[in-house]
């Protein structure tokens, strides 16, 4: 890939299948897998789940911030990126110039399909099936405002999933 740094970001609400995704698309592209959260906890030594609940979710999005300017900073990376990292204005505007954005598009009722029972997710502690439905109403314009190619992940298992991401950038090339 020639443009945006020969970087690949992944976005997308928790249970998309970004951490999945990414390894199979960026040993594809020949390029090196970074995963945003893995980063933060090696940074940090701690679980992302120990983060919240030690320090809160703003310190885990400073965190955050910083450790995805560190990984964009790079070229020739595929991240994939937490759920929320799009909440942020200056995150949005750096996966937009130092990336090519892949959002990985789920719906709701995919997602309370997937995550059932998940212990990891710190923010859908609790209330489970309410709180999905108010975060993915919080984030959908920002996937929306950062994304160059979307992906409806909804009924694709990965293998298709990574040969519509690569077709798509194919495709793109030919723009
Ligand atoms: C978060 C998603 C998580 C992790 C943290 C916060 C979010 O990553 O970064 O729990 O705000 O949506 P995944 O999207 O990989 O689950």
């Amino acid at each position: 890939m020639k443009s945006k740094e020969d970087n690949i970001s992944l976005i997308g609400f928790m249970g998309a299948g970004k951490s999945t995704v990414g390894p199979i698309l960026a040993k594809k592209l020949k390029k090196k897998f970074v995963e945003l959260d893995s980063e933060i906890e090696m940074e940090m030594g701690i679980s992302v789940s120990e983060i919240f609940t030690m320090f809160g979710e703003d310190y885990f999005r400073r965190i955050e911030k910083r450790m995805l300017k560190r990984i964009l900073f790079r070229r020739g990376v595929v991240v994939s990126c937490g759920g929320g990292v799009v909440l942020d204005k200056e995150n949005r505007a750096l996966l937009k110039e130092r990336s090519v954005v892949i959002w990985l598009d789920i719906s709701e009722d995919e997602v309370v399909r997937r995550l059932a029972g998940d212990k990891n997710r710190p923010l859908l502690a609790g209330d489970f099936k309410r709180n999905i439905p108010n975060l993915l109403k919080d984030r959908f314009i920002f996937y929306e405002e950062t994304f160059d190619i979307r992906i409806d992940v909804n009924s694709m298992d990965v293998d298709r999933i990574v040969s519509a991401i690569l077709t798509k950038i194919e495709n793109q090339h030919d723009a």
